[in-house]
């Protein structure tokens, strides 16, 4: 239920609402939710105090994401210093609008930007986390929600579709007609890694630990779908080669999209056709490559095999979406731009399979991490 009656020009009597915040970072993720976060009372801003290109947005919907989990522990490249609030990117409506903005009005429904707010971000406006029942933020670090798309939706659509952008289309260059090998696919990044190869007609193979989940990832458009998941081996992870060959004739796949890392990127690289292209996207089964509480360095980082992708001719390619529009920033306007349209368009659609309240943030943060989940996660702030 909104708490102000809006119109242009007007100074809203704004409620408190609630906000999460890390007090510290942890050793690990886990620490950090133990230990770190707590649930307070935030106060309303005051658009008296806001600058004429600032916006308050009350926060409908905030994003759950990896982020978030080994951001709080400081194992992330990108760091917060805290006390701050988690939540990456998130959606809601614009209560007030400084006066030099003309592109929103009271009662818009907008989403943010992370590279712009948001603990993601490498600006002033670090602090305005989705975790909180409002944001004070520059007009320019928001995006109106597209059609067709709920406050749900439109908090998990930009991080995981440039990703999947950036790995797929401008990393990869898939092609219709090629095959695509996605682990992780269930992830938020990963079911729209398969969406997008989709929209592209390339045929998708995904992996993961689940035949629960990995069906819904079947009916996002995966063509084929294998559980990985050998609880005989040390790994946990079963060889899985010689049914991705099978489903290649004998082949190998042209793309491999790997979030996952560890024994699931050795595998892959037994049964990729000879010159593919090997996208290292994330390594959720390493977590732990860095160490903990922001210090740098990462004493137990991923190998990979020289010999195999010599003699399988491989380009193995680093594809971080982020670092790589903070060194050519002209390539980020028009990769928003095309999320933005396809999402308008209904081409994608964000799926989003929990949703939690403020009050159970620990929970959120924490089915996140230990993959309880397909696709996005919601956090509602003005929720108990
Ligand atoms: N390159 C980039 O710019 C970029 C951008 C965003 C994210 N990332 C990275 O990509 C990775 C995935 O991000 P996300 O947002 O998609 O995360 P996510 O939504 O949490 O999904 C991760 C998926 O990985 C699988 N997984 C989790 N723990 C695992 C384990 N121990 N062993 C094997 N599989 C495991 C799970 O699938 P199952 O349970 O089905 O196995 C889970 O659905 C992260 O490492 C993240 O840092 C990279």
């Amino acid at each position: 239920m909104n708490t102000t009656v809006r119109s242009a020009g007007s100074t809203p009597a704004l409620k408190p609402g609630r906000r999460a915040v890390f007090t510290e970072l942890g050793e690990d993720p886990d620490e950090a939710l133990d230990r770190f976060l707590r649930i307070e009372e935030q106060p309303a801003p005051d658009p008296a105090r806001c600058g004429p290109n600032e916006v308050i947005v009350r926060i409908e919907s905030s994003a759950v994401s990896w982020i978030d989990l080994v951001m709080a522990s400081g194992q992330y490249q990108h760091r917060c210093h805290p006390p701050y609030i988690p939540g990456v990117e998130y959606s809601g409506i614009v209560e007030w609008a400084g006066s030099a903005v003309d592109r929103f009005c009271p009662g818009d429904r907008v989403l943010s930007d992370f590279i712009a707010a948001g603990p993601r971000a490498k600006t002033a406006y670090q602090g305005a986390g989705g975790f909180a029942g409002y944001a004070v933020l520059p007009a320019s670090a928001l995006c109106r929600i597209p059609d067709g798309l709920d406050f749900d939706q439109a908090a998990n659509l930009l991080a995981s579709y440039e990703t999947a952008y950036h790995c797929i289309i401008a990393r990869g260059r898939v092609q219709a007609g090629e095959t695509v090998l996605i682990h992780g696919a269930s992830g938020a990044s990963g079911l729209a890694a398969v969406q997008v190869c989709r929209m592209l007609g390339a045929r998708v193979i995904a992996t993961g630990r689940s035949d629960e989940k990995l069906e819904i990832v079947r009916s996002h458009g995966a063509d084929h779908v294998i559980n990985t998941r050998g609880d005989d081996y040390p790994s946990g992870v079963r060889s899985f080669r010689e049914e991705v060959k099978a489903l290649t004739d004998g082949r190998g796949v042209d793309v491999v999209y790997d979030a996952v890392g560890g024994d699931v990127s050795l595998e892959s690289l037994r049964c990729v056709a000879f010159g593919a292209r090997f996208l290292i996207v994330g390594w959720t089964s390493t977590p732990n490559v860095a160490d903990g509480k922001g210090r740098r360095g990462a004493p137990r980082a991923n190998q990979l095999p020289t010999n195999l992708i010599q003699m399988k001719g491989l380009t193995v390619m680093g594809c971080p979406a982020v670092i790589t529009v903070e060194r050519s920033p002209e390539l980020r306007e028009p990769r928003k731009a095309l999320v933005l349209q396809w999402a308008a368009e209904g081409r994608i659609k964000p799926y989003v399979s929990q949703v939690f309240p403020i009050s159970r943030a620990r929970e959120a943060l924490r089915a996140r991490w230990q993959a309880g989940t397909v696709g996005g996660i919601a956090l509602h702030p003005w929720e108990d």
